[in-house]
């Protein structure tokens, strides 16, 4: 199988955990593009979904899905999404695709974070994929230099505008032995919005798609 076919193998997987007459949390990314094709079959049971990304809104509401908003659903069960890496933790890199404060926002809403991934994202440790952290745009060479501080080397990712109007800088060469500390840390220099470690909320349920099959990680 190609790693787009694992991809999709383990999205269909996640399927089955999806409730009658619920609301999904949907994350963002090419994984998660096959999630959101998956709900065609599931579509016409659930109440509709909670999106992270303007990119998963719009392909959502194209299937006739109803977007929600977070503020008037309270609290809701499954959040659907990938990941840049992840440790046998649990802990994660997110936020390839910039989407990461608003995947922050709806994991940290959700009962149950179901994270879907092929084989090639399972590390030892966090820090070889480049840590995204978004950043308000004035704060850009400050937190650059903060980080620097902190043994990274950041990169702003030029051209890229999240979804809430801000910045990107990826940082390089991190070693993250620690992710629930380095999490805190980052998100404690002024001007971050937030940063891509999420091990403080880290996945519930890990989907790993191999050539194996899919193997369930509790
Ligand atoms: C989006 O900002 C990310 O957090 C994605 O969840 C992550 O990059 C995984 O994306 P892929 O499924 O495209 O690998």
């Amino acid at each position: 199988m190609t790693q787009d076919e694992l991809k999709r193998q383990v999205a269909q997987a996640a399927i089955e955990y999806i409730e009658d007459d619920s609301i999904i949390g949907v994350g963002t990314g090419s994984t998660v593009n096959h999630f959101i094709e998956a709900l065609e079959a599931v579509k016409h049971k659930i109440k509709g979904a909670v999106s992270s990304s303007e990119a998963s809104t719009e392909k959502l509401k194209a299937m006739g899905i109803e977007v929600m908003d977070l503020n008037f659903v309270g609290d809701f069960d499954v959040y659907v999404d990938g990941a840049d890496e992840i440790t046998q933790h649990k802990h994660m890199i997110k936020g390839g695709g910039a989407a990461l404060t608003r995947e922050k926002i709806v994991a940290a809403v959700a009962r149950k974070f179901i994270c879907i991934i092929d084989d090639s994202k399972q590390v030892d440790v966090l820090g070889e994929f480049p840590l995204p952290v978004e950043v308000i745009p004035m704060a850009r060479s400050y937190v650059a230099r903060e980080i620097v501080k902190l043994g990274g080397d950041p990169v702003w990712r030029e051209g890229v505008i999240t979804d809430n109007g801000n910045v990107i800088l990826d940082v390089y060469n991190l070693q993250i032995i620690d992710p629930p500390t380095l999490e805190k840390t980052l998100n404690n220099i002024v001007g971050v919005v937030t940063n891509g470690i999420f091990a403080n909320r880290g996945a519930d349920v890990v989907l790993v798609g191999s050539q194996n099959g899919v193997q369930t990680l509790k």
